[in-house]
């Protein structure tokens, strides 16, 4: 328990550790590595802490498909990398990251592994010694929790070693009239009345999905993805972005119709997609898309559903086509 901090969720563990670690380590001329697939909540942390501290951030190249290659990750770490801060699973493209072998090469230079595992978390078991990361974040309501509560892992002896970025109550040790003294982690950095719906939501999610197996989520869901792909492949003018070996996810653009409006005409049919920048601007523009529409599959989806969405993508092509 010492290793688990609740925060409001990915975002503010990243932030925590961008604010503490990367404040605290980060020099003029360090180096700071991430990649063009970060959702930004993985990504403006970073560019503060680079901006603040006048360090270098460098972007990890992807592959034609959008995979990130351990080779590429090499090519931009030094001897001046302090953080490599990497997706384990892309929330727009779906691509997994090689988190374990990135961990290793990061170590090697004396750099520390910031894992975004929001998109991962719910939908695959994750083991953060196996990785060997320093650090990993991850949001309940993306995992049938509630919103207002997340993970940050990290290695005890690093955020023992942190400064606290939040104080007041239930944090302390002793407090003086000038000076006060703080209690490790994880009171440290969980100032003020803890998140306790919060976790006990978590906590119910947590026995839930355990109770389905994580297994038996992550298989389904990518199931329902290759069925997908192999129809949506069918349709005229329809673009996938992203890898074959991906995720329970698909990110399409249908012609030139824009995303927001396949999403609006799928809504009108009880299609629920996601569509937009995804919070991920670097990686639309190496796309060469302003937008994208996003399908996402979890648990509770059936192979009927994709049968409609399909239907409505088909049905979506054609109302576009006559000029609406
Ligand atoms: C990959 C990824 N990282 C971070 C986040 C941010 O999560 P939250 O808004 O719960 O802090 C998201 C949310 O969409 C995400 O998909």
């Amino acid at each position: 328990h010492e290793e688990i901090i609740f925060t409001r969720g990915t975002t503010t563990a990243i932030n925590i550790v961008a604010s503490s670690y990367g404040m605290e380590h980060v020099e003029e001329g360090d180096e700071i590595v991430v990649t063009y697939l970060e959702h930004h909540a993985n990504l403006i942390p970073w560019q503060q802490v680079a901006k603040r501290k006048k360090a270098k951030l460098k972007y990890v190249d992807l592959t034609a498909d959008g995979r990130v290659t351990v080779e590429a990750v090499e090519a931009q770490l030094s001897d001046r990398t302090k953080i490599v801060a990497m997706a384990h699973v892309s929330n727009v493209l779906g691509t997994i990251n090689p988190i374990k072998e990135v961990a290793r090469l990061a170590h090697a230079r004396g750099a520390v592994m910031v894992v975004d595992a929001a998109q991962s978390a719910p939908h695959q078991r994750i083991d953060v010694t196996d990785l060997d990361c320093d650090f990993l974040a991850f949001s309940a309501h993306k995992m049938c929790g509630p919103t207002g509560v997340g993970v940050l892992y990290g290695k005890k002896a690093l955020l023992n070693a942190m400064e606290p970025v939040e104080f007041g109550g239930e944090m302390i040790d002793y407090v003086g009239l000038e000076e006060s003294t703080f209690k490790p982690s994880p009171y440290r950095f969980e100032a003020g009345t803890p998140i306790i719906a919060g976790a006990v939501g978590l906590s119910a999610a947590i026995d839930f999905l355990e109770e389905i197996g994580l297994e038996n989520v992550e298989a389904h869901e990518r199931e329902l993805a290759q069925y997908a792909m192999a129809q949506m492949r069918d349709i005229d003018g329809l673009t996938i972005y992203g890898p074959e070996e991906r995720v329970g996810l698909v990110t399409f653009n249908l012609g030139d119709v824009h995303a927001h409006d396949v999403a609006t005409v799928l809504d009108m049919q009880g299609i629920a997609v996601r569509a937009g920048h995804h919070c991920a601007q670097p990686l639309m523009r190496w796309l060469g898309a302003s937008s994208t529409a996003r399908a996402s599959f979890y648990l509770y989806n059936t192979k009927e559903e994709v049968d409609a969405l399909v239907t409505g993508l088909r049905q979506t092509k054609e109302y576009f086509s006559h000029g609406f």
